[in-house]
């Protein structure tokens, strides 16, 4: 059975680069995970007043993304971090008790116009992600820093650059053997 992963878009934008990525592993993938985009513009700011009485879009969310066997994090860089909207997303997962993600198999993929391919954000996610919260257990030793990634895209948003179409394959397997180690250690 195919691995129910839900992917958090981290981009504010309806024409996104990052969202095009989930979108290449999606298709290239759909045998072996079961993407589904989540999509997070539009909840309300975080608040502790609200924190346990959130409104039902947040709700829908938390449970949206609860229901999954993994998570998937696909991050733009703004200004060298994660969009605020993200960071929003994020407090929301943590808070409230119920513990989202923590312990969910998951993995990142980034991708910016810029040469570095949001590896300073992603150093901040991999940070956030470390609080006990969230805890999600992200694959180790593989870290997805698609760069100038307008440039390997072709005009119908397909991703075309072989290398990267290449390199995400591996750690789309590397992600399905962690994740079925992770299980066999869960169920032992
Ligand atoms: C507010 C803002 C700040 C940005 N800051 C950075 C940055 O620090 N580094 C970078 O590589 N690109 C930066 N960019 C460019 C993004 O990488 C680019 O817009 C990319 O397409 C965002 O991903 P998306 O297409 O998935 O939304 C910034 C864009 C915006 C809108």
């Amino acid at each position: 059975m195919a691995i129910k992963v839900k992917a958090i878009i981290g981009s504010t934008s309806s024409s996104s680069y990052n969202l095009k990525i989930v979108e290449h592993l999606r298709k290239r993938f759909a045998d072996q995970l079961d993407i589904t985009p989540v999509f997070i513009n539009d909840l309300e700011a975080f608040s502790i007043d609200i924190e346990n009485n959130p409104p039902e879009n947040v709700k829908d969310f938390k449970n949206n993304v609860k229901d999954s066997d993994a998570v998937l994090f696909a991050v733009p860089e703004y200004n060298f971090s994660i969009p605020g909207t993200m960071k929003n997303a994020i407090d929301w997962l943590s808070r409230g008790g119920d513990f989202t993600i923590q312990g969910k198999p998951g993995f990142v993929v980034g991708a910016s116009m810029g040469v570095l391919g949001s590896v300073r954000a992603q150093l901040h996610l991999r940070e956030i992600l470390s609080n006990p919260a969230l805890a999600p257990v992200l694959l180790p030793g593989n870290e997805v820093y698609i760069g100038s990634v307008h440039e390997k895209m072709n005009e119908t948003g397909e991703l075309t650059d072989e290398a990267t179409i290449g390199f995400l394959d591996n750690v789309v397997n590397n992600f399905i053997e962690f994740y079925n180690k992770n299980q066999k250690i869960i169920e032992a």
